[in-house]
C-alpha cells in the first residue's frame, strides 16, 4: 500500500524550526518524510537530517521521498531514546528537533496494521513497531478488567469505559477477541443507544488501546525534557500534538524546563520552541469520512517561547 500522509502545519513547523542551512536537525517521527523533505530542502551539503521512526514501513517511505538527497540518516528507533540514539551517532547537540506525535494516516488506513475501527476483518494489532511482541490483541485478551477500565478511561476519556472493560472480559471468556470488528461489536453493545450518535462509538477506546500498546504518553514528559537539553543554544524544538493528553505532557515539560534554567542562562542562552496543537474544526464531521476530515483540521494555536 502506498504511504499517504499529508504533513500538517508544515509552514508553521518550518518557520518554527528557523533552519540553519549547515545545522543538524532531527525528525523524531519521520513517517513519510513530509516535514523532513521541507527541512532537508533548507539544508546545504554541510547540514544533516536525522530521521527516526519506530515503524520500518515509514522509514522505507521516507527513504524513497528523500532519495534525491544524500545528507540524511534514517534510524529505526524510539525518539524516547533520543539521547542514546544521538550518542551512538557521536552527536552531542542539535539545532532543531521536530516531533509530530501520534499515528500516521498510512498506519490508520492500512488494514493490515489493525489500527482502524472502520474495518471489520483485520487482526487487532496497532503496533507502530512491528518488531515488538505486544499487540492490541494481547492487551485485549490478557489485561485484567480493572486495568482495561483504567486505560480506556485515562487514554480514551470514554465515559462508558467500565461497561466496555466488563464486556471485553465476558466476551473473551467465550472466545479470544481477534479482530477489530469483534472489538467494535463489543464496544457498540456497551454504549447505550441514546449516546451512540456522537461520532463512532469505538473511536475513544481504539485511541486508548493504541496509546497503551505504543506507550505514547508515559515517556512524553521526559522525551520533551531530553529534547530541550539536546538543543544547541538558539536551537528549537517543535512539537505537534494531536489530543489533550499529549498536549498536557508537552506543556508540563515546557513549564518545568523554563523554571529549571537559571536567570543568567536565560540571558545567555536563547532556546526556542513552538508548541502546536490542532483541533477538529468541523464539529459535525462524520467519522466515516475521517480521512477527508483530517484535511480540515486547522491550526489552533502556535506558540513560540524564549527561555
Ligand atoms: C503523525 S506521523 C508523522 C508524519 C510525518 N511528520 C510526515 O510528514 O509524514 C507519526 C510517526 O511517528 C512515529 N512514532 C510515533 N511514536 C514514535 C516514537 N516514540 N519513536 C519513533 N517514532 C514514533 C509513527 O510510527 C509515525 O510514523
Amino acid at each position: 500500500m502506498e504511504f499517504k500522509h499529508k504533513p500538517v502545519l508544515l509552514k508553521e513547523c518550518i518557520e518554527g524550526l528557523n533552519i540553519k542551512s549547515n545545522g543538524i536537525y532531527v525528525d523524531g517521527t519521520i513517517g513519510g518524510a513530509g516535514h523532513s523533505l521541507e527541512i532537508i530542502k533548507n539544508l546545504n551539503e554541510n547540514g544533516l537530517l536525522i530521521g527516526i521512526d519506530k515503524d520500518e514501513e515509514a522509514l522505507q517511505a521516507a527513504k524513497l521521498k528523500l532519495s534525491e538527497f544524500s545528507n540524511f540518516k534514517l534510524i529505526h528507533g524510539n525518539h524516547d531514546e533520543l539521547k542514546e540514539i544521538l550518542e551512538k551517532e557521536k552527536i552531542d547537540k542539535v539545532d532543531g528537533i521536530l516531533l509530530d506525535l501520534g499515528v500516521s494516516s498510512y498506519q490508520l488506513d492500512n488494514k493490515e496494521r489493525g489500527f482502524s475501527y472502520m474495518d471489520d476483518e483485520s487482526e487487532l494489532d496497532m503496533r507502530m513497531d512491528k518488531t515488538k511482541d505486544f499487540s492490541a490483541k494481547d492487551l485485549i485478551n490478557t489485561y485484567p478488567e480493572e486495568k482495561l477500565y483504567e486505560i480506556i478511561d485515562k487514554y480514551g476519556e470514554e465515559r462508558f469505559a467500565k461497561r466496555i472493560a466488563k464486556n471485553i472480559c465476558i466476551s473473551r471468556k467465550q472466545k479470544e477477541i481477534c479482530t477489530t470488528g469483534e472489538l467494535v461489536d463489543i464496544i457498540k453493545k456497551s454504549i447505550p443507544e441514546k449516546f451512540s450518535h456522537s461520532g463512532h462509538p469505538a473511536k475513544k477506546t481504539f485511541q486508548a488501546i493504541r496509546i497503551e500498546v505504543n506507550n505514547e504518553i508515559e515517556p512524553l514528559y521526559n522525551t520533551v525534557m531530553t529534547s530541550i537539553n539536546m538543543l544547541k543554544p538558539q536551537g528549537r524544538l517543535c512539537v505537534i500534538t494531536f489530543h489533550s493528553l499529549e498536549d498536557r505532557a508537552v506543556k508540563q515539560a515546557y513549564t518545568a524546563a523554563s523554571r529549571s534554567l537559571h536567570m543568567s542562562e536565560r540571558f545567555t542562552i536563547l532556546r526556542m520552541w513552538c508548541s502546536i496543537t490542532w483541533k477538529n474544526n468541523n464539529k459535525k464531521a462524520n467519522n466515516s469520512i475521517r480521512r477527508r476530515t483530517r484535511r480540515k483540521f486547522k491550526s489552533k494555536k502556535c506558540k513560540i517561547k524564549n527561555i
